[in-house]
C-alpha cells in the first residue's frame, strides 16, 4: 500500500461516518418546516404542531443535570434499526382505550420544547419516550396511587416498590425535603416512612422533573406524510375506487 492510499482511506474512514452522522443530519433536521394534516388522509386540517409548557422544560433541565439520559433512552427507533415498536408500552399504548394502537417511531418534532434531545446513551433502563402514557396507564392500579405520587416514590427509594425488589435505578433522595411536622399532619406529605415527627415532600426540582416524565407521550397523532406506518383507518372510511368497479359487470 502506498502512502497515499493509505492518505485517502484514512481520509475516507473519516469522512464518509462524518458526512452520514453528522452532516447529513444537520443540514436536513436545522430548519424544520412546519408539516400539515391532510383532509384526506388524516381526516382533517391545519399544522402539526406538539405543545409543551414551560415548567417541563424546566423538568428536562433536572433530567439532563441527573444524567438520567446515561441510563434511559427517548428514542423510539424505526423498524429497519431495532425492534422498538414491537414493546407495546416504549412506543405508545397497543390498546388505547380511545385510539386503538397509538404506537409510533420518534421524529424531530418529539424533541422541540427541549433545548437539547435527549436521546440517550444507553439503555440500562426502558425507554423513556412515552413514559407518561405508560404511568398512566400501567402503575395508577399497581400501586394503589396516583401516577405522580408513583413517580416520586420512585425518583425516592426505586426499590421500596415491592414490585422491584432489585430496582438497579439511582435513588434520588437528595430531591426530597423532610420536614418538620407542625400542626396537623400535611395532605401534602409522601406515603413514605420518615423519623418521627417530620414528613416528606418533593423540592421544586422534583416537581418540575415529575412534571416532565409525565408530559412524555410521544405517541399524538402524525399527519400521514410524516407517518412511514399509519395504523391503518377505521373501517368507516368508504371504499371510493371500488364503484366504478362495482358498475362494471352490466356490460360484459
Ligand atoms: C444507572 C442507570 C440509571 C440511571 C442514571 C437512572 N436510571 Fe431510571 N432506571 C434504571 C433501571 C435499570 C430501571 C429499571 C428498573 C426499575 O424499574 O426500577 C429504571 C427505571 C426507571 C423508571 C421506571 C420506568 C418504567 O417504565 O418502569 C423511571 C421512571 C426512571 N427509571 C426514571 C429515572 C430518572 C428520572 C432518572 C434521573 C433522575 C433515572 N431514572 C436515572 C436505571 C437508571
Amino acid at each position: 500500500m502506498t502512502f497515499s492510499q493509505f492518505a485517502f482511506g484514512l481520509t475516507a474512514a473519516f469522512l464518509l461516518p462524518w458526512t452520514a452522522m453528522v452532516v447529513f443530519p444537520f443540514f436536513s433536521m436545522r430548519n424544520i418546516e412546519p408539516v400539515s394534516f391532510d383532509e384526506i388522509a388524516d381526516g382533517k386540517e391545519g399544522l402539526y404542531h406538539p405543545k409543551t409548557t414551560g415548567r417541563v422544560a424546566k423538568g428536562a433541565q433536572v433530567f439532563a443535570e441527573n444524567g438520567c439520559y446515561q441510563c434511559h433512552t427517548q428514542v423510539i427507533r424505526p423498524t429497519y434499526a431495532g425492534n422498538d415498536l414491537g414493546r407495546p408500552d416504549w412506543a405508545g399504548l397497543k390498546t388505547d382505550p380511545e385510539r386503538g394502537d397509538t404506537r409510533r417511531e420518534s421524529n424531530v418534532f418529539d424533541y422541540r420544547a427541549e433545548k437539547f434531545a435527549q436521546i440517550g446513551v444507553s439503555r440500562l433502563g426502558p425507554d423513556l419516550s412515552n413514559l407518561g402514557r405508560r404511568v398512566e396507564a400501567l402503575y395508577t392500579k399497581e400501586s394503589n396511587s396516583d401516577p405522580r405520587t408513583w413517580l416520586y416514590l420512585h425518583l425516592y427509594d426505586p426499590r421500596g416498590n415491592p414490585e422491584r425488589p432489585t430496582s438497579t435505578c439511582p435513588s434520588h433522595r437528595f430531591l426530597f425535603e423532610e420536614r418538620k411536622i407542625t400542626g396537623q399532619y400535611p395532605l401534602e406529605a409522601l406515603p413514605v416512612e420518615t423519623p418521627e415527627g417530620t414528613y416528606l415532600v418533593p423540592t421544586a426540582a422534583a416537581e418540575a422533573l415529575v412534571d416532565y416524565l409525565l408530559s412524555l407521550k410521544r405517541d399524538d397523532a402524525l399527519p400521514a406524510s410524516m407517518n412511514p406506518a399509519p395504523a391503518k383507518p377505521a373501517a368507516a372510511a368508504p371504499a371510493a375506487p371500488a364503484a366504478p368497479a362495482a358498475a362494471a359487470p352490466p356490460q360484459g
